[in-house]
């Protein structure tokens, strides 16, 4: 829910709206809650905590229910995600040409841990085991593109192409 800036009073924001479509779609349908886990995650990037409350009480189901299975998958998160997903690999390849090298000099630039997310929402930072481009290693991924053979004095040219 949004509050209305003139009235103090809460309304349905755009978001809730489209959450109330999906819920109306998997009402009464058993095996529902992933489905619905993973399309209120599109509409609001992430699954703010009064989020996964109107899912329980929409689905009928405990939260601790809805929680543990947001806890359990890797895909879900339970805190804003930046607009680029900059994913470094740290695989054997990797490693061993300087995944953590390459890893270090951008939570330096960019002053988050991994899995962190920059203040503006820019960017989430998170490491991964290999990204089957160990050809190219060290390596990293920015949403869909694979950045290889890197060096870390071309780091900041590359985030640059990232708003
Ligand atoms: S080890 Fe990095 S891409 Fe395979």
């Amino acid at each position: 829910m949004a509050v209305c800036k003139c009235t103090g009073e809460q309304v349905e924001s755009p978001q809730d709206v489209q959450l109330n479509e999906l819920l109306d779609h998997y009402r009464g349908y058993a095996g529902g809650l992933i489905p619905v886990l993973q399309g209120a995650q599109e509409i609001y990037g992430y699954l703010p905590a009064e989020v996964l409350e109107t899912i329980s009480q929409e689905l009928k189901l405990p939260f601790s229910e809805v929680f543990g299975v947001v806890t359990f998958y890797a895909q879900f998160h339970l805190k804003p995600r930046g607009r680029n997903i900059i994913r470094v690999c740290l695989g054997t390849a990797c490693h061993v040409l300087g995944g953590s090298k390459i890893f270090q000099a951008l939570k330096d630039e960019l002053g988050v841990e991994n899995g962190g997310t920059t203040e503006d929402l820019r960017f989430t930072l998170e490491s991964v085991a290999c990204i089957g481009a160990c050809g190219l290693a060290p390596c990293i991924m920015i949403n869909d593109d694979t950045h290889g053979r890197l060096v870390t004095s071309a780091l900041k040219n590359i985030l640059e192409q990232y708003k």
